[in-house]
């Protein structure tokens, strides 16, 4: 049989692999540079998408009462997605999310399981600020919640954190206990998509009950060796 030279450079000697005792194949295919960079681009585009029909929201209470959108922060290749309840003064403020004390304490909190803040990705319920801080109600978030399952889409994180009522009664339902599923690994299906997913408390209600903070730890510990045993690189 003729082998052209293509071919000749194409067949991989296994035999000769094998008595090198090499484990990795080296792949001489040439990198899709192009596709990879549409991929970046396809991701930020659906975001700007989503945020700008987030903004042309209608009929909300929540959006005439805010000064803006407080849409996202952090990597948005990130494998970790947090989700809070929506923003408070100061992120109405400035525009990101958890920039005030629960953000502060929620820096602290990742800190202390060697995670930095600009290493996962950060979103909320909702996009604006709800009057006086009250939590948003159940219309308010059926209203945001496609729009949060669209951004989950978008970012398909590796893990989802849900942090509090408001994050869980968006993507869970309401008839459950924040006290008795926070701590356990769920599976939750968004787009025919399964998540893994972790309800914790969220950092604004540590802050008025510090003696929660224990279970809290407790859940970040067994976050972290989620990361490690699904070798997330963040
Ligand atoms: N609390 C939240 O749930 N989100 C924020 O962005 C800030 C405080």
């Amino acid at each position: 049989m003729t082998i052209n030279h293509k071919d000749q450079n194409d067949i991989i000697d296994f035999e000769l692999i094998k008595s090198f005792e090499i484990e990795e194949i080296f792949n001489n295919q040439p990198i899709n540079r192009l596709k990879n960079d549409l991929k970046v681009e396809n991701k930020t585009n659906k975001l700007n998408n989503l945020k700008r029909e987030i903004e042309n929201i209608e009929n909300c209470k929540l959006k005439i009462n805010a000064s803006q959108i407080v849409f996202n922060d952090g990597n948005h290749n990130s494998q970790v997605m947090l989700i809070g309840e929506g923003p408070g003064q100061k992120e109405d403020e400035i525009g990101e999310p958890f920039v005030g004390d629960a953000g502060i304490l929620l820096n602290k909190m990742l800190n202390a399981i060697n995670i930095k803040r600009e290493e996962v990705y950060i979103t909320n319920v909702v996009n604006f600020r709800p009057p006086n801080n009250r939590k948003p109600d159940t219309d308010e978030i059926n209203k945001y919640s496609n729009f949060l399952r669209e951004h989950i889409s978008i970012i398909k994180p590796k893990i989802l954190i849900l942090m509090g009522s408001t994050a869980m009664e968006s993507l869970i339902g309401k008839n459950v206990k924040i006290s008795k599923e926070r701590g356990k690994w769920k599976e939750v299906i968004i787009k025919q998509k399964t998540y893994l997913t972790m309800i914790t408390f969220h950092p604004a209600y540590l802050l008025r009950q510090p003696d929660q903070k224990k279970y809290s730890w407790s859940d970040l510990k067994e976050i972290r060796n989620k990361i490690n045993e699904l070798g997330i690189k963040l």
